[in-house]
């Protein structure tokens, strides 16, 4: 019998704040739908990096649900992918504390989203947020993972994640596999549709980002308001054009179309007519994953049994690399 390859390993997570937007879609939750077939995948709902900002807990366990239903939605086969809260493996928070001890001060703070997170939330600049990417790097290094699907703004955070794992394995040995990025061709960062050179966020106001679950007038209406320019020109230039040039991209990302296709079809015609082929783009994606969502969300034997199975097959494989882990370091369970 030809001998069995073992697939790679595919690892990623999205945070269960706010609404999940057009820019987690094509940054991250599309690319975990085309991964699903060829890689054994573990997509995680990060309920425990949610919580270095304060959370009520009721809206937290909606939000998370909310989260698995949409990643059940946008065609995720919780057969085929092991779809689980990271709370409910407790080998996430138990690694990071291993890990912290193999990062430095000076490292974490370089990182630029503390730098943004720690600017917006002056109040509460937690030890949480500081240690986050260290979090991060356990998610990925539990489960010894070959590639990262994620956009670009979570690029310095796997980088400090690899670092941390060439640390650990050149003291004790090949522990940990060194994880790649996977990152989208078009659309690794979506931008605000209010300001365009800053990256569209789920904790903006409203009228900056597309959430997925928005209803299509509501698109549409939000698309004819983004900041473009006075030119009238649809042409891809991301420096001088920057709100022109990210509709471009999520229209490209969302049809396959090359952005000279775009330019050529819609450039002289004015704005307007531009900006609704966009929101037919959008609403084309985002419509049957909402029909999905109603259906999903409403069913909560199948959500509770989703969660159920997850755990159990994600809490199995963090479970041998945390012994891995704890033998090498002196800290497994032993007898005298
Ligand atoms: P989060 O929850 O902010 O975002 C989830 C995913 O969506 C991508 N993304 C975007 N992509 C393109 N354009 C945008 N405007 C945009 N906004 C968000 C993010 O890059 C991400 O892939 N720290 C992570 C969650 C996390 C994680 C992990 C990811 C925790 N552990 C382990 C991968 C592996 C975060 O806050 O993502």
């Amino acid at each position: 019998m030809a001998e069995q390859v073992q697939r790679q390993r595919i690892f990623s997570g999205i945070q269960p704040t706010g609404n999940l937007t057009l820019g987690n879609y094509i940054g991250a939750l599309r690319n975990f739908n085309l991964l699903q077939d060829e890689y054994d995948c573990l997509y995680s709902i990060v309920d425990l990096h949610a919580l270095t900002v304060r959370q009520d807990p009721t809206e937290l366990r909606k939000a998370c649900l909310r989260t698995m239903a949409l990643f059940l939605a946008s065609g995720l086969d919780p057969e085929k992918n092991i779809i689980y809260f990271q709370s409910q493996v407790s080998a996430h928070a138990e690694l990071g504390w291993v890990l912290d001890n193999f990062t430095y001060m000076g490292e974490m703070s370089r990182m630029t989203q503390f730098k943004d997170k720690a600017a917006k939330h002056a109040d509460n600049i937690n030890c949480g947020l500081f240690t986050y990417p260290v979090l991060m790097a356990s998610d990925i290094l539990l489960y010894q993972t070959n590639l990262v699907p994620i956009g670009a703004d979570q690029k310095q955070h796997l980088e400090i994640c690899r670092d941390i794992a060439e640390r650990f394995n050149a003291i004790y040995g090949d522990v940990f596999t060194i994880p790649e990025g996977y990152f989208p061709k078009v659309g690794a960062r979506v931008m605000s549709l209010q300001e365009p050179t800053r990256k569209m966020s789920k904790s903006d106001p409203e009228d900056t980002y597309i959430a997925i679950l928005d209803k299509p007038e509501i698109i549409r209406k939000k698309l004819r308001r983004a900041i473009t320019d006075s030119e009238n020109s649809v042409v891809y230039d991301p420096e001088n054009k920057p709100g022109v040039a990210n509709l471009m991209s999520i229209m490209s990302a969302l049809t396959g179309r090359s952005m000279d296709d775009i330019s050529n079809e819609y450039s002289g015609q004015g704005y307007g007519k531009f900006k609704d082929a966009v929101a037919d783009s959008v609403i084309a994606a985002l419509e049957p994953i909402q029909r999905e969502y109603e259906r999903i969300s409403a069913d909560k034997a199948y959500l509770q049994q989703v969660m159920d199975s997850g755990r159990e097959r994600a809490g199995a494989i963090a479970h041998r690399t945390m012994l891995k882990v704890r033998k090498k370091l002196g800290i497994a369970p032993w007898k005298l």
